[in-house]
């Protein structure tokens, strides 16, 4: 029987109107818009289509998005100096910049440089650190996306097997410590490209994340009947039948573990859609607590 898929858009429209709600209210009761800042360096064009669409949603939702758009050679000084009056600001509540940063960027001096209170995508070694070891503090975005669409399949993680591809600082590294955490109590396998088999994992696992950045990563031979499968890839495949000449697909090939797997996120409308609800829901909080 063909996988239930996991609508990431349904899930995001439903938590969105819950963010829009909550803007509505700061508005009303305390007269406080919530500010995200969105910073591009460079025009890489995965990242211009992602911050277009986080620009978007922020608006949708009633808060006030501030772009900032600089060429790929701005001076690191520069964009620090821009991060710090950001930081600064009482209008600005969320501060995001998006990666990858052109070549010749410190990527984690800039990120460190974010005020953690501003820090809406739970990136800074503050934000990080407070969630390992479970302090309140900003989740990542797309990690609390992926507990909040394997929640809404009906699985109770605790005891279960997940089984995480790829350990990158924005994925797979985090999802890692979401699940393995007491309130979803998960048994965690991370597996990584020095992992020599990742099938012989994959195929004791009840849920698989795959996030490794390729695609047919994850195919339905490496699977358990009735796991389930969060897609994380998005990868832009050359297809001249599309009018853009491409289209996207996941790190994992939907043919074949739709047909092993109980529950499956499309790729476009899985996990995507999530990612920027929660960074709207941590835009949100932010404001909250700057108006308190
Ligand atoms: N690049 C890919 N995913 C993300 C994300 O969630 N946030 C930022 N800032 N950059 C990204």
């Amino acid at each position: 029987m063909a996988a239930e898929l996991i609508d990431g858009k349904k899930l995001a429209a439903e938590t969105r109107a819950q963010i829009a709600a909550g803007v509505a209210a700061l508005k009303a009761e305390k007269g406080v818009t919530p500010g995200l800042a969105v910073i591009l360096v460079g025009d890489n064009p995965a990242s211009v289509s992602y911050v277009t669409a986080k620009e978007k949603a922020c608006v949708e939702a009633g808060m006030n998005s501030h772009e900032i758009r600089l060429s790929a050679d701005v001076a690191e000084a520069d964009l620090l100096a821009e991060i710090a009056r950001l930081n600064a600001d009482p209008a600005i509540h969320g501060i995001l910049v998006q990666l990858p940063l052109p070549k010749g960027f410190g990527e984690h001096k800039v990120i460190d440089a974010i005020a953690p209170e501003k820090d809406v995508d739970g990136f800074t070694p503050v934000n990080v650190g407070k969630m390992l070891i479970g302090e309140d503090c900003f989740l990542p975005c797309t990690p609390h996306g992926i507990v909040k669409l394997i929640e809404v399949t009906g699985m109770d993680l605790a005891g279960k097997h997940a089984v995480v591809i790829g350990r990158s600082n924005i994925v797979g590294k985090p999802v890692a410590v979401l699940l393995a955490r007491r309130n979803v109590n998960a048994t965690v396998t991370l597996c990584h490209t020095g992992t020599p088999d990742v099938g012989a994992f994959t195929r004791q696992a009840d849920v698989v994340v795959v996030a490794a950045g390729h695609p047919n990563t994850l195919t339905g031979d490496m699977l358990k009947p009735g796991a389930v499968v969060i897609d994380v890839g998005v990868n832009r495949v050359p297809d001249a039948t599309k009018p853009k000449g491409y289209r996207l697909c996941g790190d994992a090939d939907f043919a074949s573990c739709s047909a092993v797997a109980s529950a499956i996120t499309p790729v476009p409308g899985g996990v995507g859609p999530m990612t920027i609800t929660m960074l709207l829901w941590n835009t949100l909080e932010a404001a909250r607590r700057a108006a308190k």
